[in-house]
């Protein structure tokens, strides 16, 4: 197994781009986490880039680590990123090697193969982490048959291998539990003092006829309800637990008995003619900051 001595000095970050990814709100959300707390838990893994930080930081050493999401291709691609980056390097030097809009069709083809689920895992690792590296903004959508159907990005020079990036994520996850799993389970491990930081895809701003028949996610209004209820489970329990959400009246009104907080993101807006524009979100909290 590959492992090195942390250098806190070089920090991390995450391995590949993730939609709805916390990098631009890390300055917010870090000071409004607990200044203490036993182990460390994010069942809305995405991209990680809470963990990262947070590991970058100094502030999980010594700590049990558990981290979760419920997409397996995403789960897998860690585990190896984790086990196995030498090998997993050098596959996507390959996929370097090949990169063209051709190569990029066939290779987002092959879960349209029978036999996909049998290719070695090492091997749907680094087409995860291709795809990610070359396909629109990062996104990962999948149509109803469960295929992925995102169309290739427009980048001059993606960086498919980026070597630095995956040895130092690999030594950010040595000490970290891995599971493909709903957030629900985080019920299974957490224990009173842990910190548990849920990131989950949030409620939408505007109702839409999307949100309440289908989402890409299928994270309906009952699964934010469910969310409540294990957010205050794991409360009960005497955990710290801290959620990002939208600001909006439902996620207002189910928390409303918990401190939240409201932090300002950049996001790209497509009502703003220049794209781009601030949007209040919320952090909600179940313990007081000192
Ligand atoms: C907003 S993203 C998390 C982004 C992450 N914090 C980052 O910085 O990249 C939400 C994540 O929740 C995952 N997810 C959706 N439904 C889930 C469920 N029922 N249980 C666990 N994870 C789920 C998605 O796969 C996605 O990675």
């Amino acid at each position: 197994m590959y492992n090195i001595k942390p250098n806190f000095a070089k920090p991390c970050c995450p391995f590949i781009k993730w939609v709805g990814g916390k990098r631009g709100l890390l300055t917010q959300i870090l000071p409004l986490f607990p200044s203490e707390f036993e182990n460390y838990h994010e069942p809305f893994l995405g991209g990680g880039a809470v963990f990262f930080e947070l590991y970058s930081r100094g502030l999980l050493e010594d700590k049990n680590i558990f981290l979760s999401d419920i997409n397996d291709e995403l789960i897998n691609a860690y585990l190896h990123v984790k086990e196995n980056p030498t090998k997993l390097i050098s596959e996507l030097k390959k996929y370097k090697q090949n990169h063209s809009k051709d190569f990029y069709y066939h290779t987002r083809s092959l879960d349209r193969e029978v036999n996909f689920k049998k290719t070695p895992p090492i091997k749907r690792a680094a087409r995860f982490i291709y795809l990610n590296k070359t396909c629109f903004n990062g996104l990962y959508r999948v149509n109803a048959k469960g295929y992925f159907n995102v169309p290739m990005g427009s980048y001059k020079n993606p960086n498919i291998a980026d070597e630095e990036a995956i040895y130092r994520a690999s030594e950010a996850l040595q000490n970290a539990t891995i599971k493909c799993q709903s957030f629900t389970d985080v019920l299974n491990d957490a224990t009173s003092g842990d910190f548990v930081y849920f990131d989950p895809p949030y409620y939408p701003l505007t109702p839409t006829a999307n949100f309440t028949s289908y989402n890409q996610d299928g994270f309906l209004e009952a699964e934010q309800i469910k969310l409540f209820e294990v957010f205050k489970e794991l409360s009960d329990r005497g955990c710290k637990v801290a959620q990002s959400n939208s600001d909006t009246e439902f996620i207002k009104e189910l928390y409303k008995a918990f401190d939240i907080n409201i932090v300002m993101m950049n996001r790209f807006i497509n009502s703003n003619k220049y794209g781009r524009g601030k949007v209040k979100e919320t952090l909600i909290k179940n313990y007081d900051f000192v």
